[in-house]
């Protein structure tokens, strides 16, 4: 894996933000697949500010989001349709109707999972693919387990996730505690990936996802399979 490690976490956005552009330049009909977590919020600004400037231009782009919890709804704040939205759709010349998130209202979420998977199938493969990294080494909510799902699937939220979301509710019993995500295949699928980490909780799953082996206690490290990710952290995450 590529790593680029910032001085700052403005950097490590200008950084991701220019990457994301390179791949909008290249193909303005790309497909982007994208991340929710207070990571990304800076890249996002960034693009913003591209679009903006009218360095970029969103209007031919489709965008496939990770993940959702469930269940939830699109004009819940919390939800992760509400969270694209609100810090980046809403402010873009994007067509909403080529963003997709999975369905955290479906009334049978394993089809909803399903119908996710031959989405992206039909759309993709994502031509870049932005990750977050959870504290226990989730990307997307493929958390740490024995085996590690394929495809798009509902999942049960681990404590520390949950416990990690909690500062986005008003309570820690309002945080779903399952969720409709990506699988492991499905991210792997796409051309390109980066992905983000900064601060001091996240240095030991950035360690463990580069020390090179294949860990389902640690997901994130499943992209040594990918020939082309690149880390993009801050001093303290690659501690
Ligand atoms: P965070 O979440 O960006 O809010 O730290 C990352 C993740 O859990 O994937």
């Amino acid at each position: 894996m590529k790593t680029i490690v910032c001085k700052t976490y403005e950097e490590m956005s200008t950084r991701a933000a220019e990457i994301v552009a390179d791949v909008m330049k290249a193909n303005p009909s790309c497909v982007l697949g994208l991340a929710t977590g207070s990571t990304p919020v800076g890249m996002y600004k960034k693009l913003i500010d591209m679009n903006r400037a009218g360095e970029i231009d969103f209007s031919a782009v489709t965008t496939v989001n990770l993940d959702e919890y469930y269940p939830i709804s699109p004009e819940n704040d919390q939800s992760y349709r509400y969270f694209m939205n609100d810090n980046l759709f809403n402010h873009v010349n994007i067509d909403k109707t080529k963003t997709f998130v999975p369905d955290g209202t479906a009334a049978d979420p394993h089809e909803a999972c399903a119908a996710y998977e031959a989405l992206v199938k039909r759309v993709g493969p994502a031509d870049i693919q932005v990750l977050g990294i959870g504290q226990n080494g989730h990307i997307g909510f493929n958390e740490p387990d024995s085996a590690l799902e394929v495809e798009t699937h509902v999942t049960g939220l681990t404590e520390s996730t949950i416990k990690a979301n909690a500062r986005f509710f008003a309570s820690i019993e309002d945080v779903p505690t399952q969720a409709l995500t990506m699988g492991i295949g499905t991210i792997l699928s796409a051309k390109k990936i980066i992905i983000l980490a900064n601060g001091a909780a996240k240095a030991e799953a950035v360690k463990k996802m580069l020390a090179g082996k294949l860990d389902t206690s640690c997901p994130a490290s499943m992209l040594n399979l990918h020939s082309d990710v690149t880390v993009i952290c801050d001093e303290v995450a690659m501690d």
